[in-house]
Parts: C-alpha cells; sequence; structure tokens
C-alpha cells in the first residue's frame, strides 16, 4: 500500500483507489452529492472554466506558498474541511488526519460528527508541532445545552476557532445513502453528542433519519448570536452563498466566512461555491477573511480562489480518499501534492508569493 502511495500523483488517483478499495456504505456516503448531484459536478466544472492569465519574466527563483491564514501563519492557503466519520475511512480516522494536517502546517477542522474526540484529536496534533491548530465545526443542534458544552470542551482542548455550519437546516437527501441503509457502523460513536439512554445514529435509511437529531430546522440568526456570546473563540459561518448573508454575518460578529455549499450535499442546484465566491467576497469588503470549499483538487484551484479574493480554500473528500489509501501517509500525500502543486502554479502564474495573486490574473 506505502509503495502505491508514492505512485499516486494526483488528488484524482487517490479518489480513484478510494473508490476502488472502500466498501460500498462508506465510499457512498462520502462520495455522494445530494438527489442529481447538480451541484457537486458543477462545484468542479466551475474551477476548470477560468483561465489564468500568467506572468513571465519575474524572477521567481525564490518563492513561499507561504500565507496569513485566519490572523496566524500557515504553511499555505489550505485547511482540511469538517468530514464527519473519517474512522470508516481508516481505524486511525481523525487522528491520522491531525497528524498529517500539522505535518504539512495547516489547520484541521474536526467535524462534531467526528469518530475520535476534540482532546484526543488535539493530542495528536500537537504531538507533531506544538502550535498546530484546530477549529471545531460545530451544528447547532436541539439540545442547546450539549452545544454550548461542547464550545467550552473545544476552548479547553486549545481550539482557536468556531466553524458554525448553517447550510444544514435539514439533511440533504443522498439518494445512495437511502439505498444503502446509511447508519452510524456499529463500534463507531458520534462522540461529542451521544447521550447515554439518547439518540445514537445507530439506526435509519441515510443521515437525514440517522443523525436528525443532531441539527434543527429552526435555526435563526440569533441562534448564531447565542453561540457567539456562548464562547471566547471566533466563530467562522460556513455553508454561505449569498451576499447579503455574509454581510449579515459579519455584521452580527462572524469573523470568518467559508463560502460553501457542503460539498454538493445539501441543496441540489445551488451555485458552484466559485460563482458565489466574487459576490460573498465584495460583500464582506475585507472586513473578515473569505474562504471557500468545494471541488478544489488541483493547485491551480488555489490560485483560482486567491485570485478571486478568497485567503484560502479547504479540501474535503480528498482527506477521506487519502485516508484510505493510508491513513496519516495518505493524508500526508495528499497535502504534499497540493502544496508542491500550488508552488508551482505560482512559479509558472509569475508569482513569488500569495500577495502576488491577483485579480488581473483571470481578468487581464
Ligand atoms: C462533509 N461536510 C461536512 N461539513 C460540516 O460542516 N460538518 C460535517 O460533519 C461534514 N461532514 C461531511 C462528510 C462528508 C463525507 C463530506 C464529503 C462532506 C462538508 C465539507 O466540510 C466540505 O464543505 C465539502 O466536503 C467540500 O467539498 P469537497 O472538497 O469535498 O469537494
Ligand atoms: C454530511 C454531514 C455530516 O454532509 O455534514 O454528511
Amino acid at each position: 500500500m506505502g509503495a502505491e502511495i508514492g505512485e499516486f500523483l494526483s488528488l484524482d488517483d487517490f479518489e480513484r483507489h478510494a473508490l476502488a478499495v472502500l466498501p460500498t456504505m462508506p465510499r457512498d456516503y462520502y462520495r455522494s452529492g445530494a438527489w442529481a448531484e447538480t451541484t457537486l459536478a458543477e462545484n468542479r466544472a466551475a474551477w476548470d472554466r477560468l483561465r489564468i492569465w500568467y506572468r513571465v519574466m519575474r524572477d521567481v527563483a525564490l518563492r513561499t506558498s507561504r500565507a496569513e491564514l485566519m490572523g496566524r501563519n500557515a504553511a499555505m492557503p489550505l485547511c482540511v474541511a469538517p468530514t464527519a466519520l473519517q474512522r470508516m475511512a481508516h481505524p486511525d480516522g481523525e487522528l491520522a488526519t491531525a497528524r498529517a494536517a500539522a505535518g504539512a502546517g495547516v489547520p484541521m477542522i474536526l467535524s462534531s460528527l467526528s469518530s475520535t474526540s476534540v482532546e484526543e484529536v488535539r493530542a495528536a496534533a500537537t504531538s507533531v508541532d506544538p502550535a498546530a491548530r484546530t477549529w471545531m465545526q460545530m451544528y447547532i443542534g436541539r439540545d442547546r445545552g450539549a452545544v454550548r458544552a461542547l464550545a467550552q470542551r473545544a476552548h479547553a482542548a486549545g481550539c482557536d476557532a468556531l466553524v458554525l455550519t448553517v447550510d444544514t437546516p435539514v439533511w440533504g437527501i443522498r439518494e445512495r445513502d437511502i439505498r444503502n441503509h446509511f447508519r452510524v457502523p456499529d463500534g463507531m460513536r458520534i462522540v461529542h453528542l451521544e447521550r447515554a439512554g439518547g439518540p445514537s445514529g445507530h439506526e435509519g435509511r441515510g443521515i437525514h433519519e440517522a443523525l436528525a437529531w443532531t441539527i434543527d430546522a429552526s435555526l435563526t440568526w440569533k441562534d448564531f448570536e447565542w453561540l457567539r456570546d456562548s464562547s471566547p473563540l471566533p466563530v467562522i459561518l460556513k455553508g454561505i452563498c449569498r451576499a447579503e448573508d455574509a454581510a449579515r454575518g459579519v455584521e452580527l460578529g462572524a469573523q470568518g466566512i467559508l463560502v460553501s455549499n457542503h460539498g454538493g450535499r445539501q441543496l441540489d442546484g445551488a451555485p458552484a461555491t466559485v460563482d458565489a465566491l466574487p459576490h460573498c467576497v465584495d460583500a464582506v469588503a475585507g472586513r473578515v477573511p473569505v474562504l471557500v470549499d468545494g471541488g478544489v483538487r488541483r493547485g491551480t484551484d488555489v490560485l483560482r480562489a486567491l485570485a478571486l479574493g478568497a485567503q484560502a480554500v479547504c479540501v474535503g473528500r480528498p482527506v477521506l480518499w487519502g485516508l484510505a489509501a493510508g491513513g496519516e501517509a495518505g493524508v500526508a500525500r495528499v497535502l504534499e501534492i497540493l502544496a508542491h502543486e500550488f508552488d508551482v502554479t505560482l512559479a509558472l502564474a509569475g508569482c513569488q508569493c500569495v500577495s502576488d495573486v491577483t485579480s488581473d490574473l483571470l481578468r487581464p
């Protein structure tokens, strides 16, 4: 397996391999988009439509991918997106991801629906790099006490931001999961939210049944204000599509906006995130960082996102494919490929550093 990973050249190689080796239920859960998967496909296709008008003769012999990311420095403008139940991809699950992200010098966003606790994930990350950053993703479920307790746990464990996902009043319908009767596998737990005698996710046909108890359709901006006041940590809003929602979030105290459609898993028919991004960047007007995820698979996509005004990108599924191919080593290789591709992209576009990546690279 190890030798194989060394030969993978692209994130697509990892995807092909993972789709071949993973059992049906986790494979389909990870890959799926909602309904006809139009937005899932569009997320990816939209990056490819942007042409990069490269500069020449700029002396790119010395260059760096280092970037400011939410007020601190990162090895590159990238973070790991939160994805649930990573132990379905590899027994080490979130611990492997945490070590690989720390090794790569980029933050990891831990899903609140993880199969490993935030304390264990922080210990794994800081064992590799004491300065490693972990952000805790949150859903606001009906049990507000449990939400507040998790926010406090994340802070105590050393997380430095909360990422509140707001595109999920109900779960999107992923038809493959329904056919497979997807539920939390035996021997795995939604460690942060399960309570003795309460729902556990071990029953149902798809997460819209198995995990309905983890979210709340009545959410409004008031709940965001409540979370903001419940924790000293900065809150990043994840799942923003419209300019007015980005602006509202910033006005109410969001410290970052993550333009995302949940990897095409919620509202099918939503625009590709690359199409939503410029509207949100305009509305935020530099007040807080704007991040974007969805279909980022190449170093060229990272440059495209920056040229559109994003501070950084997040990647979701490629990390799961890395886990499936080889645990920590697989995720490390996925992140290494992206870092290398971004470095080469900078050089070929005539940029020495991320501040050279400006909008004219897409619109000369
Ligand atoms: C997700 N995503 C997600 N988002 C979130 O806020 N909390 C979560 O628990 C999860 N879980 C999850 C599981 C799986 C299997 C996938 C594929 C996605 C969404 C994720 O954070 C991110 O927005 C997308 O995955 C980004 O798109 P790409 O990079 O997968 O194309
Ligand atoms: C998903 C959830 C867990 O997209 O966010 O499956």
